[in-house]
């Protein structure tokens, strides 16, 4: 089933420039997409606009099938949670308990559980110490995990992540993406929409929504997203490591076109000696 439809979308700010420009795709239930596409190519707008904070200047968004419209929008919103790309635009608590605390407020979850599901998503970023400090004076990376830990403290069927780890170390980075994964484990309808420059991120995604000023260039799974150079230099992106080795080896005539893994390239040199 189709959980996010969206049709012929477009938006402008102003009347110099339509930032979104007749935008077209869909995410199956359960799915994992990755949009991709260089800075100010109108992602975050995007993402505002599915959550309804923006809207459209024509065309249509549907979620589970229905129009999300002024008459819609606060019922369709309990199904998501964003992260915003700018963790600094979304604390409202004067401390990170409290901040948790706010998005389950609002969706009237009962008091006695409350405490239960903060600290349970405190602890799975990581920040559970933190819970009587000011979100304000967390680091960058920090104030991410919170905000992580809040959005899928609602338990949402749509999480939205506006390049949630761009602020991450690696080592932070891994441990959220496999937090993500694990949640899907428990909840396969859970579908996630993932904005990302991150390509070695976008790898792990069922499929990629690569858009271009505002129109999508591609839809496609990472595969064959990023074994086609020539569209990856048309988006200005560069592909994943293990795709720049792979399609050099496939350049010199060795067939590396199944090869998933460095390792498995390191064989394949091996045998062609
Ligand atoms: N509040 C705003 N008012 C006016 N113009 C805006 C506003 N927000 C974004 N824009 C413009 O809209 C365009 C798309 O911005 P958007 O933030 O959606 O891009 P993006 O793809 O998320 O970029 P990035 O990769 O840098 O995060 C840009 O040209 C930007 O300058
Ligand atoms: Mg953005």
């Amino acid at each position: 089933m189709k959980k996010i439809e969206v049709k012929n979308l477009k938006f402008a700010y102003n009347s110099k420039e339509t930032v979104i420009n007749g935008l077209n795709f869909s995410v199956e239930a359960g799915k994992y997409v990755s949009i991709l596409g260089h800075n100010g190519s109108g992602k975050s707008t995007l993402a505002k606009l599915l959550m309804g904070l923006l809207v459209p200047g024509s065309g249509e968004i549907f979620v589970d099938g229905k129009l999300l419209s002024s008459e819609t929008v606060d019922e369709i919103r309990l199904k998501m949670a964003l992260v915003f790309q700018n963790p600094d635009n979304q604390f409202i608590g004067s401390t990170v308990e409290e901040d948790v605390a706010f998005g389950l407020e609002n969706r009237k979850v009962p008091q006695k559980e409350m405490h239960d599901i903060i600290f349970k998503y405190l602890r799975l970023v990581g920040m559970e110490e933190f819970y009587d400090k000011e979100p304000s004076n967390l680091s960058g990376g920090q104030k991410q995990r919170v905000a992580i830990a809040g959005a899928l403290a609602l338990n949402p069927d749509i999480l939205i992540l506006d390049e949630a780890t761009s602020m991450l170390d690696p080592k932070g980075k891994r441990e959220i993406n496999e937090l993500i994964n694990s949640l899907r484990d428990v909840n396969p309808e859970l579908t996630i929409i993932s904005i990302t420059h991150d390509v070695n991120e976008a790898l792990f995604s069922d499929e990629i929504v690569l858009i271009s000023s505002g129109k999508v260039s591609k839809v496609a799974t990472p595969e064959e997203i990023f074994s086609d150079e020539a569209l990856l230099t048309k988006n200005n992106v560069i592909s994943p490591f293990v795709y720049q080795i792979k399609n050099r080896l496939i350049d010199m005539g060795i067939d590396a076109s199944n090869c998933k893994t460095m390792d498995e390239m390191v064989e394949l040199i091996w045998q062609s000696k």
